[in-house]
């Protein structure tokens, strides 16, 4: 088995990212900058949200961080995103999902304002990414990209498998694999798939994005198969200090005697994700001055 080793990675990303941004910085331009809308205090949402604000200070951007209990009420949050959407000092805004569920996640989602809309989850985004136009992409599909050219995984032509359809990442997953330039061919499965097998085993690249711990084991797959692992699951453990430890979606150890090449978790995608936010940030910087 090959180890698809992500910091690697994320390190290139992140060293070119910071020579834009020292760049433009020194053209006189701000600092790219994130605002970032969490509420309540989800464990896994802290951990993201903490690690998004420490990318932006690694790279120089500038941060604003808002925090809600789990009983704001929407308009509050509607008013905020509002007010965001008109500062001409925020690039980015990013509400962490998921939202309680007193809140309507689509009506906050749709209220940002597509230009800073840097997880691309708002309407418009998903439609220019479908018609292949100038779009934010979503983060972690975005970054299992950049870990399949790191690598120089060919995609032209290859069977690939997408288990799991959320809205964040096996959509666009699907949508971006089967782009012109990507070119791969591509089956979307969930959880009512029969026969998951049968489709996982012809395939070259498997992304497994279902949160769901061993849904992929080696014996449903090729050989020589290349294997994404998008799954960030708290396993329970009291010997350990935090009192869980990670594990993915997929049945890891049951690979080790194979050729395949799977991202490990953790050191995996989720390095990427918070990369791919800086990137979609900057980008969002350098359109909105019209650089
Ligand atoms: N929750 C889990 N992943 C994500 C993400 O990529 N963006 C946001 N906003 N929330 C998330």
């Amino acid at each position: 088995m090959v180890r698809l080793a992500c910091k690697k990675v994320q390190k290139k990303v992140e060293e070119e990212l910071k020579a834009k941004t020292d760049l433009l910085i020194s053209k006189g331009n701000r600092a790219p900058s994130l605002a970032v809308i969490m509420v309540g205090d989800n464990g896994a949402s802290r951990t993201y949200v903490k690690n998004k604000e420490d990318a932006c200070t690694r790279l120089g951007f500038m941060h604003f961080d808002y925090r809600f209990s789990e009983d704001v009420r929407e308009d509050e949050l509607l008013n905020l995103i509002d007010e965001l959407n008109k500062r001409n000092d925020v690039d980015g805004i990013l509400v962490q999902l998921p939202l309680p569920k007193t809140i309507d996640e689509k009506k906050i989602i749709n209220r940002i304002d597509p230009e800073k809309d840097v997880d691309g989850f708002s309407p418009i985004n998903v439609g220019r990414l479908s018609l292949e136009e100038e779009c934010f992409i979503p983060c972690t599909p975005k970054g299992i990209l950049e870990i399949l050219k790191y690598y120089n995984i060919e995609t032209r032509g290859k069977k690939a498998v997408v288990i799991g359809r959320s809205n964040i990442v096996g959509k666009p997953m699907a949508m971006l694999l089967m782009q012109k330039g990507i070119d791969a061919t591509v089956s979307v499965c969930n959880s009512h798939t029969k026969d998951l097998s049968s489709y996982t085993k012809d395939a070259d690249i498997i992304i497994v994005a279902t949160g769901k711990v061993n849904t992929l084991y080696s014996s449903m797959c090729k050989n020589d198969a290349v294997i994404i692992d998008v799954g960030v699951n708290r396993i329970a453990d009291s010997t350990r200090e935090k009192g869980f430890y990670l594990k993915g979606d997929v049945d890891y150890d049951s690979f080790a005697d194979t050729d395949c090449q799977i991202t490990p978790v953790p050191g995996g995608v989720g390095l990427m994700t918070v990369i791919e936010l800086m990137e979609n940030t900057y980008l969002s910087c350098v359109r909105r001055s019209g650089i």
